[in-house]
């Protein structure tokens, strides 16, 4: 939370959620815009397509249950992403729904997808990614800037149309991946005989009005406080608590259960929320929190207490479908208002199948406990571990050097599998400035693999993407040998000496070219 240096005391005795520090935090992806990201605030474990495939499943089977229970669905479905930051998770929904195409026309459902964010400069990045873009031209995308605690006004999202009601009106489908770990948050301190509420002191170093997720310094003072200055939601979730027999301290989502209420209004009672952050989604997990567990800022994010949604949606008719277990720190959620829990049958069991036993959370903690133990693992072991991701290019980045360092020893089916798998892996491939250069390392595989063409072509698609280097025109140069064309061999290691004059390994091959030998070595 901070380096031990003395921070300045920005305020004192405010309530939590009323604190600077929510306010500062919003400024700080305002002004970095997809600068947060690099390196600093962590995204893979709710930004892949494995998660993508995951609500794109639950999406499929809630409509269905909702054609079932009100009829066929009158026009277009919009899938509103909140908080979408950096966009690569947009990338694989788009990707994931317009493989899905065939089964929503299937059951007549025409799909717009909208990615919006508090930051506009979030909003411009997007246009620089080749996936976002291209559905943006093709007219079944677009971005908005939208505050989801502040703004209010369906055409920021849906642009000037009428919000169709009545019989027919299609629901609206929410996504909001580690956005409610951002909103303000209260924790209560329930004792036996009182309950508190948790007021802030904090203090940054600097004179910035924007939180330094490094650098800052939160601590909490418990105090009474009235009821009815509370929200309505939040004052029920404490008395709920209470009555549980819950005891020490509660984190309730006071921004989280402000956006369901203005998401229940925009989308006029019909809609399915779903939801991964680092949250508590068990009441068991709830129990006997410490102050440290529940109050710290991780990355910039305070857990979120998804069991506390729940219970709200439940309350006003809606069905709550939330992870069972809380090992790690991620949990997965779906609230659905306008379905009844028997007439969510389908939805909840492929949540329960796609999203709770393969959770994003359950899945990644899987692959980050083997990674390390990459080079144990043979080339059938490292695609399993692959496939289980559907096909992520970030965790193929993780294996590569385990995979190019086995690939040997691999059976004949194993590398064919592997082979096949490539170009998937190429179209989930991270396109945020700064991310691995997937096509290259493909191509290396490929190369490895003697499969020259597809080496060689991907190299180019490398530089067409990331500019030319030496090392991709030194190794399209051996693709070019390796396929006996020594004329474009020479045109590549030219080029990439020209590129870098101390490549010694491309200046020796020019020689050995001008002396007839073609031969790789
Ligand atoms: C931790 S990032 C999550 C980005 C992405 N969804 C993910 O899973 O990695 C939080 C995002 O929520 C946005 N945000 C913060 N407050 C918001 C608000 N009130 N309304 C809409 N977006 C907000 C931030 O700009 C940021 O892009």
């Amino acid at each position: 939370m901070h380096d031990g240096s003395c921070n300045q005391s920005v305020e004192q005795g405010v309530w939590l959620s009323d604190s600077e520090v929510w306010r500062r935090l919003a400024r700080f992806y305002q002004d970095e815009g997809p600068n947060a990201w690099h390196a600093r605030i962590p995204y893979h474990v709710t930004s892949n397509p494995h998660i993508a495939a995951g609500y794109v499943d639950l999406i499929q089977a809630f409509l269905d249950d909702w054609i079932v229970a009100h009829g066929a669905i009158d026009g277009t479905v919009h899938v509103v992403e909140l908080g979408s930051g950096h966009g690569v998770f947009t990338g694989h929904m788009l990707q994931a729904l317009a493989e899905a195409e065939e089964d929503f026309n299937a059951i007549g459902v025409r799909v717009h997808y909208i990615a919006s964010d508090l930051a506009q400069s979030n909003v411009a990045g997007w246009q620089q990614n080749p996936v976002l873009s291209a559905a943006l031209d093709a007219g079944w995308a677009s971005f908005a800037r939208f505050d989801c605690l502040a703004d209010a006004d369906p055409s920021m999202l849906f642009g000037a149309q009428d919000w169709p009601s009545g019989a027919g009106a299609a629901p609206c489908i929410f996504i909001a991946n580690y956005l409610f770990d951002t909103l303000p948050q209260d924790i209560f301190l329930l004792r036996e005989d009182e309950t508190l509420r948790a007021t802030v002191r904090f203090g940054q170093a600097g004179n910035s009005d924007t939180l330094d997720p490094e650098r800052f310094e939160l601590s909490f003072d418990f105090r009474p406080y009235v009821d009815s200055d509370l929200p309505p939601a939040v004052s029920r979730r404490v008395a709920d608590y209470r009555q549980a027999g819950l005891r020490g301290h509660v984190v309730v989502p006071t921004g989280a259960l402000a956006c369901v209420e203005r998401l229940r209004m925009l989308s006029d009672d019909r809609m399915l929320l779903v939801c991964s952050d680092k949250a508590l989604s068990t009441e068991h997990a709830l129990r006997e929190r410490s102050l440290i567990e529940v109050g710290s800022f991780v990355s910039a994010s305070m857990l979120v207490n998804m069991h506390a949604i729940g219970r709200h949606v439940e309350e006003q008719g809606g069905v709550s479908l939330l992870q069972s277990t809380q090992q790690s720190t991620l949990a997965t959620a779906a609230w659905l208002i306008g379905l009844s829990r028997p007439q969510s049958r389908r939805s909840a069991r492929t949540f329960a199948r796609q999203l709770d036993a393969a959770s994003p959370g359950d899945v990644y903690g899987l692959v980050n406990a083997m990674l390390p133990h990459r080079f144990n693992m043979d080339v059938a072991a490292l695609l399993s571990l692959l496939k289980l991701t559907d096909w992520d290019a970030a965790v193929f980045e993780g294996m590569y050097d385990a995979l190019l360092s086995r690939l040997g020893e691999a059976m004949p089916a194993v590398s064919a599998d592997l082979l096949a798998a490539l170009p998937r892996i190429a179209s989930n491939r991270n396109r945020l400035p700064g991310a691995p250069d997937t096509l290259f390392r493909i191509a290396h595989l490929c190369q490895h693999l003697q499969r020259w063409d597809e080496a060689a072509t991907l190299y180019q698609h490398s530089m067409a993407e990331r500019g030319e280097s030496a090392e991709a025109h030194y190794n399209l140069a051996l693709c070019h040998l390796g396929a006996g064309d020594a004329a474009k061999a020479r045109d590549a290691f030219e080029r990439a000496a020209a590129l870098n004059p101390d490549m010694l390994m491309a200046q020796g091959w020019l020689h050995r070219l001008e002396a007839g030998c073609s031969r790789p070595a």
